[in-house]
């Protein structure tokens, strides 16, 4: 017989939330032995599936001709929209999202129709035939957003959140500021791409193994294409190699054609896509343009804002809406803007659908403010940290969506920072090299974060959980959301293994399963450890009761006075293992076992209006990076980070720092190396592979990077007083593309402010460093 989990386990330290602990599955990670989708053992008869796209941006589908294809040696079937038995739509929040072009193709890339063969190297190949088999009459394509915007041409209407009068208030200000900018997409590179392995099950079932941080809506997009109910399709994941965002709303189109094909031959049918076609058919970040004009004083306050935002949007809305609302609603990032007018166009380009993307848009709109800052400073010729600082949130004020700033630590924090970083020693240093250097500058910025955490669609914010505490005192959990190595499965573990006083080692979550929790929302907006931590919390807590009961029953004392804590129960003088309780209170008929339940109370949001409480909480954070530019190359390095960052009362410190560190890294790659480019006139995307397409490495990480948690409880009733840690982190190295322009701007005796915008590659550093230098002094 198995020993008891807990029975010799007293540990010293009972608290199992608050430790740092590797990720539950790090030891399989490294191993290579974390089974992904594509690692599952495939079943008898299993087919593969890949799929044929359109060569053009945009036209009439005139017709398929997919006989030739069918006779290649080794192919089973040919899909078309034509076979899908129920709805041909995969669309997350609109239903204008094809699942298999009909009558008309919106981007280049678009799956066209789906090949099943024995191999997938068959199906690829015969895939890739499509220009072949397609007959298209082309159409003018719109590939850039601006244009879409002169034409009015969007996905969803336009979005306008104001307060006060703007325009009145820039007119009557001292001073005044007016500009363009921009910041490109950037694709998730999850490192396992896109798949999912749909098998048939008995009496119309289906089961989809699939990666998706939102099995539930794949689960209803699946029924929704095959003519079934939710209850026939099962959805489950147990863990992805990554998702980003990519894998919100996108992976449902691999879902649903593998699960028609499944349907249509009654075999188990996998469709994994090639890193070149994942690029190819999928979306990615939004890119913003930006046109704006402020007015302030002579110190550098803002008196009055107006901001017109477009984004690309690709070929339908998808998560765009949601993603433009946040956008809109992290323009003030840290600051208070007492008039101010913002405008969100969410354009329609025949590209890929632009979709989620760690920050969903609070970084697109954050960084608007913080270079209309950073410009007013080089402007007024004050530090842009000054400047900052006194426009940050005072006490007593609100968003200009209404909700009040209550939990506001962006003062002390910045200040902790300040101190702890040296920066004005730094910033005496820097200008003391850049006086002596003429071809290396250095340059040096702080920037602050606030993030405003809860999905900013009110229903989204509830959770689910199910506890199962075994016989022999082993506990299994299952929860609403998905792990895609954030650590969610670990914390939540934590918090379980802390409500019942046992050892880490005696609870195992295991895969996400529609059949196992219902109605589930996505794994996003870094709720996962805020909805599900809750949800498991209250499911073990429902069994701590009834065990608590039990004790107190057999042992004598009070229900409330029974303890839990290392792997012991004591009561009444009395205390046994965990195990020893749980096998009685099993024989006096003991439910072991409880669903639990989670709504993230008090929000409140108009549509409309745009006006309300989105948010719970805020989430705070800043950082200094100090850069050295090659004004020759367009060549730098970061050569020091840090970061002070509020995670609330930290579940795991060891998780939270990860998780800022890969946060601020993907950051950087976004501000300052990842680059999207489109054919202008016939829409390929040209960088569509890691040829072509960069992002940082190990390398590129700085060799003095130093993170620090902020010591802050969630002023809120959180999981254990913890904060959202996924995507504020993302905005942290705004620092470096400011340290860059800082940099720039030295190159040119700081006498102009550069035209750098996002990306900041080599060659985007190179014009800026010559513009500067041929800038006439202001
Ligand atoms: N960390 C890893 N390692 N992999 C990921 O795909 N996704 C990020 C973030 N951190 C991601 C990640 C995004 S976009 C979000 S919204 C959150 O994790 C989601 O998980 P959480 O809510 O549990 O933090
Ligand atoms: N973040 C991520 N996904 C979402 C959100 C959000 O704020 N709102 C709706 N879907
Ligand atoms: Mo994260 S972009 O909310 O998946």
């Amino acid at each position: 017989m198995n020993k008891p989990l807990d029975s010799d386990v007293l540990a010293a330290s009972t608290a199992q939330v608050g430790v740092g602990r590797p990720h539950e599955s790090a030891h399989l990670h490294v191993a290579g032995e974390a089974p992904y989708v594509d690692d599952l053992p495939e079943l008898a008869g299993t087919l593969h599936c890949a799929l044929g796209l359109s060569p053009v941006a945009h036209g009439v589908l005139n017709g398929i001709s997919l006989d030739a294809l069918r006779a290649e040696p080794g192919v089973v079937s040919i899909l078309t929209a034509d076979d899908i038995p129920g709805v041909n739509d995969c669309g997350s929040i609109v239903r204008d999202d094809p699942i298999l072009a009909q009558r008309e193709v919106r981007y280049l890339g678009q799956p066209v129709f789906a090949v099943i063969a024995r191999t997938r190297e068959v199906a690829r190949r015969v895939a890739a035939r499509a220009k072949e088999a397609l007959q298209i009459e082309p159409r003018p394509a719109v590939i850039d957003p601006l244009d879409a915007h002169a034409r009015g041409q969007y996905v969803l209407p336009p979005m306008h959140l104001q307060r006060g009068e703007a325009r009145a208030a820039i007119d009557g200000a001292p001073r005044r500021l007016q500009g363009t900018f921009e910041v490109g997409g950037q694709e998730q590179f999850y490192l396992e791409g896109q798949i999912s392995y749909a098998v048939p099950r008995e009496n119309d079932g289906m089961l989809v193994h699939c990666s998706t941080q939102h099995p539930s809506e794949m689960q209803h997009l699946v029924a929704h294409a095959l003519g079934l109910h939710a209850h026939h399709v099962q959805v489950e994941c147990r863990r992805m190699g990554g998702g980003f965002g990519g894998k919100e709303s996108q992976s449902a189109l691999f879902a649903c054609v593998a699960a028609v094909a499944a349907k249509q031959l009654g075999q188990p049918v996998k469709l994994r896509l090639d890193r070149d076609d994942d690029f190819l058919i999928t979306g990615r970040r939004h890119c913003f343009r930006y046109a704006y004009e402020v007015g302030y004083d002579d110190e550098g306050r803002v008196l009055g804002a107006e901001v017109t935002m477009v984004s690309r949007a690709g070929h339908s809305a998808d998560l765009s809406g949601p993603v433009m609302t946040r956008a809109l609603c992290h323009f003030d990032n840290a600051y208070w803007l007492p008039d101010v007018a913002m405008h969100g166009y969410c354009a329609k380009t025949n590209t890929q659908s632009n979709t989620a993307f760690r920050g969903f848009g609070g970084p697109q709109g954050a960084i608007a403010i913080e270079n209309i800052l950073d410009s007013i400073a080089r402007t007024l010729g004050k530090d842009a940290l000054d400047v900052r600082r006194l426009n940050f949130y005072g006490p007593g004020q609100s968003t200009p969506y209404g909700q009040p700033v209550v939990d506001n630590v962006i003062h002390e924090l910045v200040a902790e920072l300040e101190a702890t970083s040296d920066y004005r020693a730094r910033r005496a240093a820097v200008n003391a090299f850049n006086d002596t250097s003429p071809v290396l500058k250095r340059g040096l910025a702080l920037t602050p974060v606030k993030f405003g955490i809860s999905f900013n669609v009110k229903h989204f914010n509830q959770a689910g959980a199910l506890v199962h505490v075994y016989t022999d005192g082993s506990i299994l959990v299952n929860h609403g959301g998905t792990e895609m190595g954030q650590g969610l499965n670990t914390k939540v573990a934590q918090v379980v293994a802390h409500e019942l006083g046992v050892p880490f080692e005696s609870v195992r979550v295991t895969a996400t399963d529609t059949h196992k929790i219902a109605n589930t929302s996505a794994t996003a907006a870094s709720t996962g450890s805020d909805l599900n931590g809750k949800a498991a919390q209250d499911a073990a807590r429902q069994i701590r009761e009834r065990l608590a009961a039990c004790a107190a029953a057999l042992f004598g004392g009070e229900t409330a006075a029974v303890r839990f804590a290392g792997g012991v129960i004591s009561v009444g003088g009395r205390s046994l293992p965990f195990a020893e309780l749980v096998t009685k209170a099993y024989q006096e008929r003991v439910q072991l076992w409880s669903d639990g339940f989670y709504a993230t109370p008090g929000l409140s949001w108009n549509r409309e209006t745009l006006q309300g409480r989105p948010f719970y909480y805020f989430a705070y954070g800043a950082a200094v990076s100090e850069v050295l530019l090659d004004t020759l190359t367009g060549e730098w390095r970061l050569l020091r980070a840090d970061v002070l960052h509020d995670v609330g009362r930290s579940l795991n410190p060891a998780i939270d720092i990860g998780q800022i560190e890969g946060a601020f890294i993907q950051g950087m790659g976004w501000l300052t190396m990842e680059e999207l480019v489109w054919h202008p006139t016939s829409g390929a995307l040209l960088t569509h592979a890691p040829s072509t397409y960069k992002i940082p490495t190990a390398n590129d990480c700085p060799a003095d990077f130093r993170v620090r948690l902020f010591d802050n409880d969630n002023a809120e009733d959180s999981i254990h007083r913890s904060k959202a840690v996924g995507e504020p982190p993302l905005l942290l190295p705004f620092s470096v593309f400011y340290a860059l322009r800082d940099a720039v701007s030295a190159a040119g005796g700081h006498r102009v402010d550069p035209p750098l915008s996002a990306p900041a590659t080599g060659e985007a550093l190179l014009r800026a460093i010559e513009a500067v230098r041929a800038g006439a002094p202001r």
